[in-house]
């Protein structure tokens, strides 16, 4: 169980807020179906901003709020479906910009909607193996250039933003995490070829409505807790109506779900971290917080962490 706690939290988003009547004016969508179906009032699109933008902006709030000194960072996962370029990394780029040290570990992973959850776990045992102190995980991603804005299947669905994590290895820290892949390359993806995501909603939703319990039901039974000892569970944020699914199998408690899909849309890898940055900033997070977040999406990939929430305890040991 020994593992990382999240110390310091930063989020970004795209330039321009792209609402559902927007999108209406494209495709043939309403507010009404997309709200009712997904629970997506608006998303953000990244016009100006490209992918390594967001990823750093994220990144410098998370520094900041670890209160660390970024020299002592040992690693930059950026965790992305969505490169600005093949090569470099979105993460050599962002480790530069932030004058991370030259003797660090800096790449991109591509776990799709998981891989916040798939780069947290990679540092824990990272951190764990090479006796580092910190590490920087980002989940980022610039959707919008991959959506193919006359298929209202999926268009209305994404958005591009940026969430990012100091972490620290602490071996008294609790962490659980569960991860699998139902290896599937037809429901969910997005070809060189096409450059544009496909997706079968139906398909996609119902393999959702079962991991995102089941991982959760996996990591609490690990952990030795109940629902009933966790703050909050912070799922990917793809739609409302697999959250409350999710909601309702694991706790009476359905606010213990948190949900900010309304405003950003799916942002796959960033999802996730940016939910975490908000609830940081709403207050909805204490020293110690302990968090239960899950991710599923392309690959198919699902995964789960039970995390400690210990803000700016960089300094503090
Ligand atoms: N606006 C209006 N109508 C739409 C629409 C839109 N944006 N998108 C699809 N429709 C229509 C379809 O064309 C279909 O019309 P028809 O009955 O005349 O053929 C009807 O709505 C129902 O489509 P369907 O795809 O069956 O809807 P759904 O109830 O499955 O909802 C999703 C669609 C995408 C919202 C839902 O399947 C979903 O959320 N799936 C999971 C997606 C997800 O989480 N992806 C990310 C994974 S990381």
């Amino acid at each position: 169980m020994a593992g990382i706690k999240i110390i310091g939290l930063g989020k970004s988003q795209g330039d321009k807020v792209v609402t559902n009547d927007d999108l209406a004016q494209i495709v043939d969508t309403s507010d009404q179906w997309v709200r009712a179906k997904t629970g997506i009032k608006s998303r953000y699109f990244a016009e100006n901003k490209t992918n390594e933008d967001m990823a750093f902006e994220a990144a410098s709030q998370a520094i900041e709020n670890a209160g660390i000194d970024r020299k002592e960072i040992a690693m930059c996962i950026v965790c992305t479906f969505t490169p600005d370029d093949y090569t470099p990394a979105v993460a050599c780029n962002v480790a530069g910009r932030l004058g991370l040290l030259e003797q660090i570990q800096a790449y991109d992973i591509n776990g799709a909607c998981s891989g916040f959850i798939y780069g947290c776990n990679l540092a824990n045992g990272l951190l764990a193996c090479q006796q580092e102190k910190y590490a920087l995980v980002i989940g980022s991603e610039k959707i919008s250039p991959l959506m193919d804005m006359t298929d209202r299947g999926t268009c209305v669905l994404f958005g591009d933003g940026a969430g990012a994590a100091v972490l620290k290895y602490d071996p008294a820290a609790d962490f659980v995490f569960y991860a699998g892949c139902a290896a599937n390359k037809e429901i969910l993806y997005c070809s060189r070829q096409d450059k544009a995501i496909k997706m079968a909603g139906q398909e996609v939703y119902r393999f959702a409505v079962s991991k995102v319990p089941e991982c959760i039901k996996a990591v609490l039974d690990e952990a030795g807790y109940t629902d009933k000892e966790i703050d909050h569970f912070v799922c990917h944020q793809a739609n409302e109506r697999i959250i409350d699914n999710a909601a309702r199998r694991i706790s009476k408690d359905t606010d213990k779900f948190f949900k900010n899909l309304y405003d950003y849309g799916n942002t796959s890898a960033a999802s996730i971290p940016i939910a975490l940055c908000e609830m940081e900033e709403q207050g909805l997070l204490h020293a110690g917080s302990k968090l239960v977040c899950t991710g599923f999406g392309a690959g198919l990939t699902y995964g789960c962490m039970l995390v400690t929430f210990c803000p700016g305890s960089g300094a503090s040991g």
